[in-house]
């Protein structure tokens, strides 16, 4: 299964540290305007955010448009699918690389960085693991699989979501600040320090990631899911294992306000904390959204522009990762149908992959152009 990844890893991890060098400066210089009033214009001028997109290999093979625009605006690549636990681990002693491998071939052929999604998630788990019954049998697998993938890709992967969606949808309705998972349940609130602890030793040069959704909205739901992200924040700080970044999966919902204010002063707390910012898995949920193409993009990109406002006052994010590139392929499309049965329109290219407003609020924010 393991062919050596060596070759170009120091260039790779390189090109990250640059990237969130520049980001740093940045930030000292956005520091000073904490007062969070910074004109539109003054950040179109600062604009330095890699862009990239996940890449589904299914389109990725089958389709030379999808490749295309990959390779035409992005910096960075994240395979959307085959870095999770169903694709890696069908039975419970081997890894099936040759998803992840194909993908993260292309991309560091074009040059590309890459970011690793994900190491630890409740979903998206083979049949074996959710049967997992005791602790013992969950913390063992838990740190080979990080162990394992994670050199695997060491300076390969600059960027790794540690830990994907464990706060609780809802921290207020009762049941506890944590999801409800099957490592939430075996190995305790716990599973979260073993799993940073773990990736950072194998490789200490990766950002760490914390990655969760819903932190954008003005309610106090979203607001207590900030809190607690805060909350996971300074219990890995004060044991001293590492965590480096927030990442923001910002699936926005067309019908929801978005709560600059909120989202500002959340950036400042984790700046605060000397944690950075990534947003990684950006598209616009159009359902509830007007019929017409021409308004329904508009109203799209003026979200995704109230959005990338707000997260870019305090702290320019490491990367701003759409979760796809084109209307041809996305989640959305079948997980938040319309009911007018017309096609969903989440993501920066319209089906035939021609740029669409939303493109043109991208480029304000990173070094993507059209
Ligand atoms: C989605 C993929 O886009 C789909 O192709 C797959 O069938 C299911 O998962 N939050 C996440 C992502 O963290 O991994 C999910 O991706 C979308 C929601």
């Amino acid at each position: 299964m393991e062919q050596s990844c060596v070759g170009i890893r120091a260039a790779a991890s390189l090109n990250w540290i640059v990237m969130t060098q520049i980001t740093r400066r940045h930030f000292l210089q956005a520091a000073a305007a904490a007062s969070l009033s910074v004109p539109t214009a003054a950040l179109a001028q600062r604009a330095t955010s890699a862009f990239g997109s996940a890449a589904q290999i299914e389109f990725f093979r089958t389709d030379p448009r999808y490749r295309e625009a990959l390779l035409r605006y992005c910096d960075v690549i994240v395979p959307m699918n085959d870095l999770k636990w169903e694709a890696l681990r069908h039975t419970r002693d081997g890894f099936d690389f040759s998803g992840a491998d194909e993908l993260i071939g292309f991309a560091r052929n074009a040059g590309k960085t890459l970011r690793g999604h994900t190491l630890v998630w409740g979903d998206a788990l083979p049949p074996w693991a959710k049967e997992m019954k005791t602790a013992a049998e969950a913390e063992r697998e838990l740190i080979r699989h990080i162990e394992t993938v994670v050199d695997r890709y060491k300076g390969v992967i600059a960027s790794w979501d540690v830990v994907n969606e464990v706060i609780a949808h809802d921290p207020l309705a009762g049941a506890g600040a944590l999801r409800d998972t099957i490592w939430l349940r075996l190995l305790g609130p716990g599973y979260i320090e073993t799993a940073f602890r773990t990736a950072a030793r194998v490789d200490p040069s990766a950002r760490l990631v914390l990655n969760d959704y819903d932190f954008e909205n003005p309610d106090p739901r979203t607001r207590a899911r900030r809190e607690e992200a805060i909350r996971i924040i300074r219990r890995l700080k004060d044991k001293g294992i590492p965590i480096h970044t927030v990442g923001f999966q910002a699936h926005l919902y067309g019908e929801r306000d978005m709560d600059g204010p909120g989202l500002q002063k959340f950036c400042l707390d984790l700046s605060k904390l000397d944690v950075g910012t990534v947003v990684t898995e950006l598209d616009v949920i159009d359902w509830r959204f007007p019929p017409e193409p021409a308004a329904r993009d508009q109203a799209a990109a003026n979200l995704v522009q109230s959005f990338l406002s707000a997260m870019s006052l305090i702290n320019r994010p490491e990367a701003i990762i759409t979760w796809g590139m084109s209307d041809a392929n996305s989640w959305i499309s079948t997980t938040f149908k319309r009911d007018d049965r017309r096609p969903s329109r989440p993501l920066p290219l319209d089906v035939n992959y021609k740029p669409k407003p939303m493109m043109k609020v991208i480029e304000q924010f990173t070094r993507a152009r059209v």
